[in-house]
């Protein structure tokens, strides 16, 4: 006997197994989005928290990159304490690179220039880059909350968003 897709076929089973493929069609369809359903749609980002070491390990005086790459932030020791910047400028968007030499953010996208406040100096940006807040986590290290900014002189450089330090 032949196997069953090599038999003549009729056109009434023809209509009737396209039909009937169509219902089972539109029943898979439905329950797939059925099941799709239960799940939320749910954007699961990293935590904007993060821990940067003890302070101890930061000079004073210097604008630390290492966490640029991985957390986007600058951290900056000064002779009074700590504070972290978010490398994103404040005109598109893009990450600014810190020049050492020169002592200031360059954007380069379009040409903003910052000094290590964050300040703009030069450019398109229109405001000054943001401090994220800083505190001491119980285990000692800094700890970095990129969910809260600041950028307004006068509050950023106080409440969560300056660490006093100095080291002993
Ligand atoms: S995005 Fe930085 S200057 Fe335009």
């Amino acid at each position: 006997m032949e196997p069953w897709w090599q038999q003549p076929v009729s056109r009434r089973q023809f209509i009737l197994r396209v039909g009937w493929g169509l219902v089972y069609g539109s029943l898979l369809s439905w329950a797939m989005a059925t099941l799709r359903y239960m799940f939320p749609n749910v954007l699961y980002e990293p935590s904007a928290v993060f821990k940067a070491g003890l302070p101890g390990e930061y000079e004073v005086g210097t604008v630390t990159t290492k966490w640029v790459r991985e957390q986007r932030t600058w951290i900056i020791r000064n002779s009074q304490g700590i504070y972290a910047l978010w490398a994103r400028c404040t005109h598109l968007g893009c990450t600014p690179n810190w020049f050492d030499t020169e002592r200031r953010f360059k954007c380069p996208c379009h040409g903003s220039n910052f000094n290590i406040d964050g300040d703009v100096i030069a450019g398109p940006a229109p405001k000054p880059l943001f401090r994220a807040a800083v505190s001491l986590a119980e285990d000692g290290q800094l700890q970095i909350d990129k969910a809260q900014l600041e950028n307004r002189p006068g509050k950023r450089e106080g409440g969560t968003f300056f660490l006093p330090y100095k080291s002993a």
